[in-house]
Parts: C-alpha cells; sequence; structure tokens
C-alpha cells in the first residue's frame, strides 16, 4: 500500500479504522503510536492524511488559506447514485455553511453574525439554564436512579439552542432522529443499505429546517441568532447569501445542541469515573470552570475536524499534496504529552487545560464555545449542591455513534440513595 506521494503506509496506519468501536470508546488511545512514531499518517481506510500531534494540528487550524475547512462537512462516505437522487427528491442543497466557507467570505460573514454570541448577551442564559436544569432535576432527584442524558443532558441543551436560534421548540423531538442521521450522514460510514434510509431522514431534516427558516423569514422581527442572521442577510445579500440561511439552519439545528449535550454528558462520565476529581468539585466547586476546560481535554464532543491543503505542503515533515485531505485528530492532539504534562491523569488544577483543541482553533474557533461551557459550568454547579452522592451504576457499557467526529455516550447512568440528599439532611 502507498500514499498519494508514493510513500509505503505502514502496516498500523493501514489498519486505522474510525469506525470501529475501539475509535469511540478512546480516541486518544487508538492512535498513541502515531503520536510517538508516525504523528501524520495516511490512512487508506478513509483517503485522509490523519494529524495527531498538538503543533501540527493547530497549525493546521491555524492557516484556514493554505489548509481549506471547505471539507469540514463533506460525506466522508461517498454517496451512490441512489443517495443522491434521494437526497435530490427532497430539495436537499447542504451548501456553505460558516464552518465550511473560505475566505474572505467567511470572515465577512462571521463579523456580521457575531453580536449575538457576545459574553454581555449571552449572560441573558445564566439565569434560565440554571432554572431549567433545577426543574429537571427535580423530576428524579427523589428516584434514586437516572439516565441522565434521556432525562436532561439531551433537552436542556436543546431548549437552550432553540431559544437561542429563535426557533419554536414545538417538533424538537424530532431532532433528534434526524441529527443522528445528519452525523451518520457526513462523519459516518454506513452501509450501502443504511445510507437509504439515512438519506431519507436527512432529506426530512433539511425540509423541516427550510420549513422553519420559511416562517421565520415571512415574519423576520422576531429575536434570536436566525433572526438576526435574516436580517443581515436583506442588509447584506451578497455577504449573508439565502444558501447560507438554508444551509446553516439545518446545521446548526443539530450542532448547537448536539455538542453541548453530548460535551456534558462525557464530562459528567469523565468525573464520576475518576471520584476523586468529583470528590474534589463537590468539596471546592469554584474547581468547576477549570474542570469543564479538562473535561472538553481529555473527552470533548468533537474528536476530529477536517480541512484540505490548497497548495502542496508540509505537516509535521510529511509531504501533503494539494488537494491532499486532512484529518485534524484533536482527541489525540489535547493528549499530547509535549504540551500536557502527564495527559492521561484527570488534573482539576491544570494550568494549561484551556488550551484544548476541542472547540477548534483560528478563525474558525467555535463561536458558540461560550455557551456551550456555560451549560456545563451550571449543570454541574446544581449536581453537586444537589447530588454530590452520585455514583456511575456499576458495569454499564457506554455505547457511541460510530463516526469520525461526534462522540458523547448515549445513554449515561447514575444512581444514589435519595436518602442523603443534602436538601433532605438539611430539613
Ligand atoms: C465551529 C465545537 C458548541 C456554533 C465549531 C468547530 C468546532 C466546534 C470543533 C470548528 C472549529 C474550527 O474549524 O476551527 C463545538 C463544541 C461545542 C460547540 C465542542 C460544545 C461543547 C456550539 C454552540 C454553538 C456553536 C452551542 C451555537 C449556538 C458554532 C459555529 C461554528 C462552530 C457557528 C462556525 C464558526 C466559524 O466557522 O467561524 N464548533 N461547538 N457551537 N460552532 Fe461550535
Amino acid at each position: 500500500l502507498k500514499s498519494p506521494t508514493g510513500c509505503p503506509v505502514s502496516a498500523r496506519a493501514a489498519a486505522f479504522d474510525p469506525f470501529a468501536p475501539s475509535y469511540q470508546q478512546n480516541p486518544a488511545e487508538v492512535v498513541r503510536w502515531a503520536r510517538e512514531e508516525e504523528p501524520v499518517f495516511y490512512s487508506p481506510e478513509l483517503g485522509y492524511w490523519v494529524v495527531t500531534r498538538y503543533e501540527d494540528v493547530k497549525a493546521v487550524f491555524r492557516d484556514n488559506l493554505l489548509f481549506s475547512p471547505s471539507v469540514a462537512l463533506e460525506k466522508i462516505t461517498p454517496a451512490t447514485g441512489e443517495v443522491m437522487d434521494i437526497l435530490k427528491s427532497y430539495g436537499f442543497a447542504m451548501n456553505r455553511t460558516m464552518v465550511n466557507e473560505d475566505e474572505p467570505d467567511h470572515m465577512a460573514r462571521r463579523r456580521l453574525l457575531m453580536d449575538a454570541f457576545m459574553p454581555e448577551r449571552l449572560m441573558d442564559y445564566e439565569q434560565p439554564i440554571r432554572d431549567l436544569a433545577r426543574k429537571y432535576m427535580d423530576r428524579f432527584v427523589d428516584k434514586g436512579r437516572a439516565d441522565l442524558v434521556a432525562e436532561m443532558f439531551y433537552e436542556i441543551p436543546l431548549t437552550i439552542a432553540l431559544h437561542f436560534l429563535g426557533v419554536p421548540d414545538e417538533g424538537a423531538e424530532q431532532l433528534r432522529h434526524f441529527a443522528v442521521a445528519h452525523t451518520l450522514n457526513t462523519w459516518g460510514r454506513p452501509t450501502a443499505q443504511e445510507q437509504l434510509e439515512i438519506a431519507h431522514n436527512v432529506g426530512r431534516f433539511w425540509q423541516t429546517a427550510q420549513g422553519i427558516l420559511d416562517t421565520m423569514m415571512a415574519k423576520p422581527d422576531g429575536e434570536g441568532w436566525m433572526y438576526d442572521s435574516i436580517r443581515q442577510h436583506h442588509a447584506h445579500p451578497d455577504i449573508v447569501t439565502e444558501s447560507y440561511l438554508r444551509s446553516m439552519m439545518m446545521a446548526i439545528l443539530a450542532a448547537a445542541h448536539e455538542t453541548t449535550s453530548n460535551a456534558t454528558a462525557n464530562a459528567f462520565m469523565t468525573l464520576l469515573s475518576h471520584r476523586e476529581a468529583w470528590e474534589e468539585i463537590c468539596a471546592q466547586p469554584a474547581l468547576i470552570p477549570n474542570a469543564v476546560e479538562e473535561c472538553l481535554r481529555v473527552a470533548g464532543s468533537i474528536i476530529a475536524w477536517r480541512r484540505m491543503a490548497t497548495r502542496d505542503t508540509v505537516v509535521g515533515g510529511v509531504e501533503i499534496p494539494k488537494g491532499g485531505k486532512l484529518l485534524l485528530f484533536q482527541a489525540s492532539a489535547n493528549a499530547d504529552a509535549s504540551h500536557f504534562e502527564d495527559p492521561d491523569r484527570v488534573d482539576l488544577h491544570r494550568e494549561n487545560a484551556v488550551e484544548h483543541l476541542t472547540f477548534g482553533y483560528g478563525a474558525h474557533q467555535c463561536m458558540g464555545k461560550n455557551i456551550g461551557r456555560m451549560q456545563m459550568r451550571i449543570f454541574l454547579e446544581e449536581f453537586v449542591r444537589r447530588l454530590p452522592h452520585i455514583r456511575l451504576v456499576e458495569g454499564q457499557q457506554f455505547d457511541f455513534l460510530s463516526n469520525t467526529s461526534f462522540r458523547g455516550p448515549s445513554a449515561l447512568w447514575v444512581q444514589w440513595d435519595p436518602l442523603h440528599n443534602p436538601e433532605r439532611l438539611a430539613n
């Protein structure tokens, strides 16, 4: 086996399979060999160059002219003709959003659409998020057992995301189904047969998103980021194009909450399986903001992201030809011992935890990062106060959706003795 530049592919590079269960179970571990010995390798299975070290991943993120993000939402498993026909029958026309737009259009658009993400605007969400957290916890606090994903971590970020976007939340339950189809369609390796059903769901997702957008465009005076975007579209139609609005409406209906739900579940999974870390935030809640960063480092909800070389270049000493596609393995970069001391340790005092690459880096760095962080912080604050004695239900196997990029357990079962709830003991 040879790479496109004619170099032999090592046995381990040839065996790399991001759709095998081990990849999602422990993403940093499956490429430990690469971080140590072959930091940039060609994966014939993917047709991508996989970049595993911190400095290299960051350098590629940093230069979005040399490394175009245009491939970020491409189907990683090429569609069959039949799939294309199905998508076409739904009028599917997913194109550039923000995350896969090149310069100079990207930055012009990002500037026009940034206001809603400013810290002073986000402060308005603190109390509503806390109120929702309390309301959801009230439902199970006396039960002694809960699946935190199903009973809290999925719905609250979804509710907050819809509110932030200005989208009414009726019909929200079908979004989960759609988002799974979107993830598998874009980052998964479904069989030819599975692709057909997925394509129908992606088509329905597209149409639902267009219906929502049409309703909003007909009465564009509402509040929320998609309303801001519609108004900017009218003011600057060549920058905030209609194609952008249509593509973004669908993409953001998945991106704004799946990422946060998964990151929250990953954080609780990480802290509860490192009991000493959990006990530490219970004793010292002031550690929570840094604990959020440390969890995003060791168990981020986006574990790999894509770029394409716009000319011949070199990454980590390896030649990449023009048009070469790169899988930036953030989960591996975040576990790189040359940047994070003793990287396998969950260390809530780690001074550079915040330097993780889970939100990307540079011109495209996640615009919603502070919304995600705020929710994770508030959920942890409420749990350490009201349910510090929760434990993971023992022996549970965590289940992940097979795909290159989105990671979070489909369920997270915890249990506790309600008689020991601090609220009861206080009365
Ligand atoms: C971009 C991760 C939450 C909106 C991105 C990127 C990543 C990411 C990896 C690409 C960065 C790059 O190419 O350098 C995450 C994670 C989240 C999260 C891990 C939660 C823990 C959110 C939320 C929103 C959001 C809540 C919106 C409400 C965006 C947007 C972009 C983006 C608009 C495109 C930015 C650009 O290309 O200029 N995110 N995200 N994200 N994210 Fe997030």
